[in-house]
């Protein structure tokens, strides 16, 4: 008896589906922490506190503020809060990042990006306190991240390591391929995981438009690293079989959200980020890790 080439085609093998790392789980562990932090500091009489700049009259970025300053009441922290309108100057948001420097009870400081076209956000960033740079993207932390000295963490890198930690997944000694070299993302991310630490200590290399065959590299890393805003950039060809695959990099149309990493990639990754609630959660759970370590350092 001869079996039917239909009835051999009616049961598809499933695609083999590789293991999701959520943030969540991540970003709950670190805001656990933060929580019983902030209220040591309160059982001294110390009141947390983040301050907040908000620049003009877009609706997501006021959302994104409310957002942050629900979760800092929840966590126990101040937040003051300062709302300057769409034509305000330079030298308005200056004298705001000024007065917040100068409050000896605010300890921590975000400017809500973006800020209107005609204002100059690097000045703004530079004007802030690099003590109390929530963001850790001044560029005096950004050096001190260079050299190895403690500081604020870039929040988006520093989450990214947390994620990778928490999920079990082994760094040290594994090839991570990074591709984008942003400010934002790549370039910090790439000297964070290179460093001497258990959870980092990666051979690290950084792909980018100057790597016209940057798919080369990728598919030979352990973990792959997608820092670039290109939706879809990353497809199942560009991965190793069984890597882990990190999807940093993301565009808004509107309110959608275009991941860089394509989501077949999951059938050749053995780890991958979900589409939504990856590396987002940990990002603003690092800046709350930043909030409070500026608070302490305040007062030891
Ligand atoms: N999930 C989060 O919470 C979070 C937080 C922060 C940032 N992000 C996202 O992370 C991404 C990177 O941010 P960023 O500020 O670092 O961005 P960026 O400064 O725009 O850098 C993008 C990088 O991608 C590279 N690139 C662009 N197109 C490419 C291509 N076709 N092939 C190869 N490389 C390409 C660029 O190469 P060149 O340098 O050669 O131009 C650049 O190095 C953005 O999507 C951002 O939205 C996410």
């Amino acid at each position: 008896m001869s079996i039917s080439s239909s009835s051999a085609a009616a049961a598809p093998t499933p695609a083999p589906s590789a293991r999701l790392l959520p943030g969540a789980p991540v970003a709950d562990q670190i805001l656990a922490d933060v929580e019983s932090r902030a209220a040591a500091l309160r059982a001294r009489g110390i009141t947390p506190s983040l301050a907040t700049i908000l620049v003009g009259d877009d609706d997501a970025s006021a959302g994104y503020i409310r957002i942050k300053q629900r979760q800092a009441a929840s966590l126990g922290f101040a937040s003051p809060h300062r709302h300057l309108p769409a034509t305000a100057t330079q030298d308005d948001l200056h004298a705001v990042i000024d007065e917040f420097n100068e409050d000896r009870d605010v300890h921590a400081l975000l400017i809500q990006y973006p800020i209107p076209q005609h204002l100059d956000y690097d000045a703004a960033l530079m004007r802030v306190d690099p003590d109390k740079d929530v963001d850790g993207m001044h560029p005096l932390n950004l050096g001190r991240l260079a050299a190895g000295i403690p500081g604020p963490l870039p929040c988006t890198p520093a989450g990214i390591e947390a994620l990778l930690a928490h999920h079990g997944i082994p760094v040290s000694g594994r090839e991570v391929v990074i591709l984008g070299r942003g400010a934002t993302l790549g370039r910090p991310l790439a000297m964070l995981l290179a460093q001497k630490r258990p959870t980092a200590n990666a051979a690290v290399t950084v792909v980018h438009t100057g790597v016209p065959d940057w798919s080369r590299y990728t598919r030979r890393a352990d973990i792959l690293i997608a820092a670039v805003g290109v939706p879809g950039i990353i497809q199942p060809e560009h991965v190793k079989p069984g890597a882990v695959v990190v999807g940093g990099g993301v565009r808004y149309e509107g309110r959608r959200l275009l991941p860089d990493v394509d989501e077949s990639c999951a059938a050749v990754a053995g780890a991958i980020t979900p589409r939504v609630g990856g590396v987002g959660p940990t990002t603003v759970a690092m800046l709350f890790r930043n909030a409070i370590e500026a608070a302490e350092r305040r007062f030891t």
